[in-house]
């Protein structure tokens, strides 16, 4: 099976942990466009959806789904997303597609995270993708400065020769070479510097189950 078989099988699996009549949260990236397709099918039965980045709910809307203000809903039983990383206690990296800084908003009113990812997303540790952190840009040097310090190698992230701008406005570092032996306290470590927006260690507001796309089926990791 082709990867993006995978993302579509476990996009597709995902649907059977959203819950009928409520709002679901939902990520972004490739494989939760897979998600999303496969929600369609089933938007009569949900009230709609709460969404981590204006390319999701670019999608959502164009596919009939309502899309609500995360300030308008409390709690959120479910919310499934992608990982650049996941390791096996549910610890992920985030952010490959700079939108962190809303997943882990989403994630945090949410009562059950559902990563959805191809088996290439699996790893024993974390720290083989560039780490990406949201960074206000007056901070950006001093912030990629303390990485180095740290062992790592940092760059901001561009589009079109020029800093990528999130979609709340911000920069992204992307910080190669670190050793992420400790999830919680590195993430509690770095979201303390001044000018970090979020990190994209997500072990706080880690996955409770994870739905794995394996060339012999949709693996449940929980
Ligand atoms: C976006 C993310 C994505 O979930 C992550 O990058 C995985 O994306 P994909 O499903 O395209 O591999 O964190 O900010």
């Amino acid at each position: 099976m082709t990867q993006d078989e995978l993302k579509a099988l476990v996009g597709q699996a995902a649907l059977k942990y959203v819950v009928h009549g409520e709002i679901v949260g939902v990520g972004t990236g490739s494989t939760v466009n897979k998600f999303i397709d496969a929600l369609a099918t089933m938007k009569d039965q949900i009230k709609g959806a709460v969404s981590s980045s204006e390319a999701s709910t670019v999608r959502l809307k164009a596919l009939g789904i309502p899309v609500f203000d995360s300030n308008e809903v409390e709690s959120l039983s479910v919310y499934i997303d992608g990982a650049d990383e996941i390791d096996h206690q549910g610890h992920m990296v985030k952010g490959g597609g700079a939108a962190l800084t809303r997943e882990k908003i989403v994630a945090a009113q949410s009562q059950k995270f559902v990563c959805i990812a191809d088996e290439s997303k699996l790893v024993d540790a974390l720290g083989a993708f560039p780490l990406p952190v949201e960074v206000i840009p007056m901070a950006t040097a001093r912030v990629m400065r303390q990485f180095v310090a740290m062992g790592g190698t940092a760059a901001v992230r561009q589009k079109d020769g020029q800093p990528l701008v999130t979609d709340n406005g911000q920069h992204i570092v992307d910080v190669k070479g670190l050793k992420i032996t400790d999830p919680v306290a590195f993430e509690n470590t770095v979201s303390q510097w001044p000018g970090v927006v979020t990190v994209g260690v997500f072990a706080l507001q880690k996955a409770q189950v994870c739905l794995l796309g394996t060339s012999t089926g949709v693996k449940t990791l929980s």
